[in-house]
């Protein structure tokens, strides 16, 4: 029963990892390639350093026919501190300019007129998600067209924070941009290879950080056609009125949930018109299962202990005729 949930039996369990070694995209292309450079300066460094020290432990140890008096003291060298000061001005100069030279490719790239525009807003704990040219919004669960060569597509997101700040990571596909209050950012990604694509915020926003996932679909073109097609159109149930739809627009829910084409018009929380559509719920935190959608409307709190959505206090019977109305909007 719901009461007796465990929160890890039920997380979702990440079916591909954010493996920041093999990336998918253009932007996370190139911080491997930083990275990498990176790494083989440190390795080369970490090499000789460690090499000399060895060499110097094994070639000056104490020895048994050692005289006792001490060895030539030497104080001080110029040639050796010049170098140590020339050469690690040096490595860090290289590193600043292919730095700088890959950040501004990143950011100041032009995208072609068709790349698919959205918005993503952080709150405490979840991601809306708009498609201001598609007339979608949707929560959480990011879907966007694959960018093969021969027709390569790009997503453009702006990100805004409504509370506090967040940071939007992907690994495969980018690197982490922050979401700030009053203040738009950009970030863009063209994904090589369809599936599903995991990330989290990546900047401390509160209790529920940890539960602040990203998931991103990246479809074929029909696919992704499809899926939006699916989304424009109004929630199903809409028309009809069943008890369950009443219970649910005479309740609180209304003030911070929108169901596209009832009174429900709440922007505080995530926007419920196709929620059947998404794999999770909470953000991430749990999978979207008839049993635990009816826990999580019953009590959220139990589920993501300090979210924003309160216990409603529903009586058995409200809950069930909401989460029945809640199960139609395919
Ligand atoms: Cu949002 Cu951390």
């Amino acid at each position: 029963m719901a009461d007796n949930l465990n929160i890890h039996q039920i997380a979702v369990v990440p079916e591909q990892v954010t493996n920041i070694f093999k990336p998918l995209a253009t932007p996370s292309e190139s911080i491997y390639q930083i990275s990498l450079l990176t790494l083989a300066i440190c390795g080369v460094i970490f090499l000789i350093v460690g090499g000399l020290l060895v060499y110097t432990i094994i070639r000056f140890r104490t020895r048994s026919n050692d005289e006792q008096s001490e060895p030539p003291q030497i104080y001080g060298s110029n040639q050796i501190e010049l170098a140590w000061t020339v050469f690690p001005i040096l490595i860090v100069f290289v590193l600043i300019l292919v730095t700088a030279r890959t950040i501004s490719d990143v950011q100041n790239a032009t995208h072609p007129p068709d790349s698919l525009k959205v918005t993503v807003v952080g709150h405490q704990w979840w991601w809306e998600i708009r498609y201001p040219d598609l007339g979608i919004v949707t929560a959480n669960e990011l879907h966007v067209p694959v960018s093969d060569p021969a027709k390569p597509r790009r997503t453009v997101l702006k990100l805004q924070s409504a509370d506090v700040a967040h940071s939007y990571w992907v690994p495969q596909l980018s690197g982490k941009v922050d979401l700030i209050p009053n203040r738009d950012n950009y970030m863009w990604f063209d994904p090589k290879q369809t599936g599903l694509y995991l990330g989290n915020c990546a900047e401390y926003c509160g209790t529920q950080h940890a539960h602040m996932l990203i998931r991103v679909i990246v479809h074929q073109q029909e696919e992704f056609d499809r899926w939006v097609l699916e989304q424009q159109k109004p929630a199903v149930d809409n028309r009809e009125v069943t008890a369950g739809r009443k219970v649910f627009l005479s309740t609180s829910c209304v003030n911070c949930h929108t169901i596209s084409g009832t009174i429900a018009g709440g922007k505080f929380g995530p926007d419920l018109t196709h929620l059947m559509s998404r794999d999770t719920l909470g953000a991430g935190a749990i999978k979207n299962t008839p049993n635990l959608l009816r826990a999580w409307v019953h009590d959220p709190q139990k589920l993501k202990e300090g979210c924003l959505m309160p216990d409603m206090q529903l009586s058995q019977q409200e809950l069930d005729l909401i989460v029945a109305y809640l199960s139609t909007l395919k």
